[in-house]
């Protein structure tokens, strides 16, 4: 959590650190911050809530003056002390020599902090992150690198952190653990942030930092260093995201311009990966060859919040098409209990963001057990993507909207094109692939045909829209996708929603049935229909009104409920993907018409870094 942005170079360094801390703000805004160097000192400009209200702040304080090169700027997500000014980054020391942004946790901060109260030294806020710039200005002795480095030594935790100093104009220094950092290369000029979204607009060739690197950062050149102090080198990688993908583009939110993109998201995530004639996928990424394929004897899927729900419908894949024994875990919990793993496990962390801190400790823990590590990850260049040695890259380009919904329906294709080439590996016949993979071709035209329904779902959404309560049912592949609907819900509307499996309603929450809680219920014409059609029949003798998903043609269902979400014929493998669309626009268009800020929904970050 939290977005950092530091700039030296010659642009209006103002508008670069605004408009990098613009598009990070999906990792945080609760508070936001700046500190410009200029005229040898800092001029700090804080505000409360979301980065609109600094830019507005730093515009009544004028522009700064002409010269100013060097500037560092944050968005944060609380973790130490709520959401003030005065814990809104960037930090200074007692004597203002050092400015800090910080994103992750110092552990170790109140003894830190004792011991530099005790100095003499003193703190204006309640953060973990104050510590820094004032460990810093206690090892300071001319050179900022070597400060910085001692500073570091101290520190227990997580950082990625951007320092200025009033004695080295010009100069940044940023370094990384735990917490992602990237710099973006310019003619004399660098930007360096938390993530590349910050950099597109200026320059696509970037750096990554990697643990335990200290990178000195001036407009003409970076050199990095270790923990240690001892010079170690990074190559530099070129991005290629479009600049127009990190736009609206005429969407009233970020959402929905993503939900739009799926099919050709998912025609991405595709491309160039199936091979009918032969009936299975080509996943170079993953860098197995038959052998090591035939060799996996179990799956362990880890991954948070959404990346969950997709990983939930992989299990079903790798377990029904390719007969590999799968488990999904939270990957919280796989970390701290235990896991017994084997060589010839394939532990497959799946993340959107590729920092999520649980996911990425899932999967380390996953290795050191000696299994095998594969990503299923979106950001390239993102530190769970580099943390496996294997691995299928999505390419659904930038997701923005904290509410993930392009990167699901790619990582769903992407888990079935894995189970396909595994599948292969093992018990299907040619014949069998090629009809799968045929019907991945056609993910894009089923999705596209959901999206051209959004009118009727609108309607049926602000229908259903002063709903306290909703429950989301589904069985089979459906399940995952009822789950998945609840969470889009509850994100964006702050709407209580819980996504339950069809059968077990009956086990207890049935009990919170009646006229004012609605039901939606999937009832594609699947695998399980019939027997989700007995849970429509009781949920309606509950008085509950029943939302239905139910496919074209079904005409049966108009009559048993009060509403039908129309999903195009699919097989069971590829029902989830048009099915969570439907969804993700209900909830979109429930949250609008509740006026929701549906882009940033209160309280939730995009990229969890912390635990
Ligand atoms: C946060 C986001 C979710 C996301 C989850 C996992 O909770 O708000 O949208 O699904 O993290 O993120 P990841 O980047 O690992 O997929």
């Amino acid at each position: 959590m939290c977005g950092i942005v530091g700039y030296t170079g010659n642009r209006q360094v103002t508008e670069v650190l605004l408009q990098g801390i613009r598009r990070l703000e999906y990792r945080g805004y609760d508070s936001a911050g700046i500190a410009l160097l200029e005229d040898g000192n800092f001029r700090v400009i804080k505000s409360v809530g979301k980065v609109a209200g600094l830019v507005e702040k730093v515009g009544q304080n004028g522009h700064g003056s002409p010269g100013i090169k060097t500037g560092i700027a944050h968005t944060r997500w609380a973790t130490h002390g709520a959401p003030t000014e005065a814990n809104a980054h960037p930090h200074l020391d007692s004597q203002n020599n050092f400015a800090v942004v910080h994103n992750g946790i110092i552990e170790n901060y109140s003894v830190l902090r004792d011991r530099l109260i005790k100095k003499g030294h003193k703190f204006l806020s309640e953060t973990d992150s104050e510590v820094i710039p004032h460990l810093i200005q206690e090892f300071y002795q001319n050179d900022f690198a070597s400060a910085v480095i001692q500073a570091l030594q101290q520190i227990e935790g997580t950082y990625g952190i951007v320092v200025s100093s009033k004695n080295h104009p010009g100069q940044l220094i940023a370094a990384r653990k735990g917490s992602p950092i990237v710099i973006g290369v310019g003619e004399n000029e660098m930007i360096v942030a938390s993530d590349i979204m910050a950099i597109v607009s200026y320059t696509a060739k970037v750096i990554y930092l990697n643990d335990g690197d200290v990178a000195l950062i001036n407009p003409n050149n970076v050199e990095i260093r270790n923990i240690h102090n001892v010079p170690v080198s990074r190559g530099t990688s070129t991005i290629d995201w479009d600049i127009r993908l990190v736009e609206k583009g005429g969407f009233e939110h970020f959402m929905l311009k993503e939900i739009h993109e799926q099919p050709e998201s998912i025609t991405n995530a595709v491309r160039g990966r199936l091979d009918h004639a032969n009936g299975t996928a080509i996943l170079s990424g993953l860098n197995m060859q038959p052998q090591d394929l035939v060799a996996i004897d179990r799956i362990i899927i880890a991954a948070c919040g959404t990346s969950l729900h997709a990983g939930m419908i992989g299990k079903y894949y790798f377990e029904e098409l390719a007969g590999i024994l799968t488990e999904v875990e939270q990957a919280a919990e796989f970390r701290y209990r235990n896991p017994i793993v084997g060589v010839n496990t394939l532990a497959l962390a799946i993340s959107q963001s590729g920092e999520t801190a649980d996911t990425l400790a899932a999967i380390k823990e996953a290795k050191m057990k000696g299994a095998q590590v594969a990503a299923i990850c979106n950001v390239v260049g993102s530190t769970i993507a580099r943390e496996t040695e294997r691995g299928v890259y999505i390419h659904a380009g930038p997701e923005i909207s904290v509410a993930s919904t392009k990167a699901f329906t790619s990582q769903v294709a992407v888990l079935l094109m894995m189970a396909l080439k595994l599948a292969r590996s093992r018990r299907f016949t040619q014949q069998e692939g090629i009809i799968l993979s045929n019907e991945i071709e056609m993910i894009p035209e089923l999705i596209q045909k959901v999206i051209d329904r959004s009118k009727e779902i609108e309607k049926i959404a602000k229908k259903w829209s002063g709903a306290k309560d909703f429950f989301f049912i589904g069985r089979g592949y459906l399940y995952p996708a009822a789950l998945e609907g609840a969470l889009k819900l509850k994100e964006i509307s702050y709407i209580h929603a819980e996504g339950y499996h069809a059968a077990e309603l009956k086990h207890g929450p049935i009990a919170l049935l009646d006229p004012s809680v609605p039901v939606v219920a999937l009832a594609n014409d699947v695998l399980g229909k019939d027997k989700t059609i007995s849970n429509i029949q009781e949920c309606k003798a509950r008085k509950s009104p029943v939302i239905v998903t139910a496919t074209e043609g079904d005409e049966g269902m108009k009559q048993l409920t009060d509403d039908v979400l129309w999903i195009p014929r699919t097989s069971k493998y590829l029902a989830p993907l048009p099915t969570v669309v439907a969804l993700q626009l209900l909830a979109y268009y429930i949250a609008k018409e509740r006026g929701c800020p549906i882009d940033h929904p209160r309280n939730l970050a995009k990229s969890v870094t912390v635990e």
